[in-house]
């Protein structure tokens, strides 16, 4: 990468061991950045969903997506099939990293159901972006890592390394995303952030805790994360308990009435085995 030497050690870990793969179709590629910051994705490594010959490393996404959610409530959130196509590899992108070759990883072929001899690309993270009408403007769809998944690989990082890049590939530059306020890749988003809430409490949604964030994005925000992450809190006025329903709807109803604008101002804090988001409430 242009600044190997600024990276994180986390990071250059990762870049040392893990293969970036991308999925596209040949109509979109065209716009995509394919060497983020310089790092290169080998040719077999990118991925057209037209091409039925793309099928078998297809299928190992929707298996990544079910070990990433796992079952339960998160369960409820793994894409079929169609939604896989319809959704993210024909109109948007997918981007993540795999081990491949003799860096694979046994635990990684097991956790996948993969045979140890395979020696594909075994994929244990990906970010799945879908572009807004408006150019350079995207909807974060999923981002997935098997990094806790694989204790002892040493892949602390796995989920920020993955985003960050993806939103190189893709260009883009402004990021719409939606995710539970109780759910750990906050700790990711508010990266990127302030992150300024289009939704607090979404009913629309399958899981109502959902909130919606939009985040401008640059080339600065991005060399900032790869080159130092360590959290930043922003000015904010409260903090809200990822538990806290009535204050999510209370939320919501002042921004549906235009009445304050919120924003995430930084990481969850935890308190008593409890996470808690500092916000940033702006009357209007
Ligand atoms: C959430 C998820 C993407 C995190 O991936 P990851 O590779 O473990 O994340 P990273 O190692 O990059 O961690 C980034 C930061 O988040 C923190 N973090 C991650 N998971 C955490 C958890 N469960 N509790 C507390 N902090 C956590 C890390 O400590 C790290 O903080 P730091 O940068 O200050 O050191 C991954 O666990 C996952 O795929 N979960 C299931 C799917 C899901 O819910 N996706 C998000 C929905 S959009």
């Amino acid at each position: 990468m242009i600044f190997q030497e600024k990276l994180m050690p986390k990071y250059g870990a990762l870049l040392d061991r893990l293969k970036a793969f991308v999925v596209a179709s040949s109509i979109n590629l065209k716009y995509f950045d394919i060497t983020p910051f310089g790092l290169k994705i080998a040719a077999e490594n990118i991925i057209n969903p037209l091409r039925t010959d793309s099928q078998p490393f297809l299928s190992l996404l929707q298996v990544l997506d079910r070990k990433a959610f796992g079952s339960g409530e998160a369960g409820e959130l793994t894409a079929p099939k169609w939604l896989f196509y319809d959704c993210a590899e024909f109109p948007g992108g997918i981007f993540g990293f795999g081990f491949q070759g003799k860096e694979s990883s046994l635990q990684a072929k097991q956790l996948m159901g993969l045979d140890k001899d395979y020696r594909g690309l075994v994929p244990i993270s990906m970010l799945i972006t879908i572009p807004m009408i408006e150019p350079g403007v995207w909807m974060s769809h999923t981002l997935s890592s098997l990094s806790q998944a694989l204790p002892g690989e040493g892949l602390a990082g796995l989920g920020a390394l993955t985003k960050t890049l993806a939103i190189k590939v893709f260009r883009v530059r402004m990021l719409y995303g939606a995710t539970q306020w109780d759910n750990p890749s906050v700790y990711i988003h508010a990266k990127f952030g302030p992150l300024k809430l289009v939704t607090a409490y979404t009913p629309a949604h399958s899981l109502e805790n959902t909130f919606t964030y939009c985040v401008d994005i640059n080339d600065e925000v991005l060399i900032r994360i790869l080159t130092d992450d360590s959290p930043r809190t922003s000015d904010y006025s409260f903090f809200l308990a990822v538990d806290d329903i009535a204050k999510m709807k209370e939320m919501q109803g002042q921004i549906e009435e235009h009445k304050a604008e919120y924003w995430i101002a930084g990481p969850p804090c935890r308190k008593d085995n409890k996470a808690f988001v500092p916000i940033k409430m702006t009357p209007c």
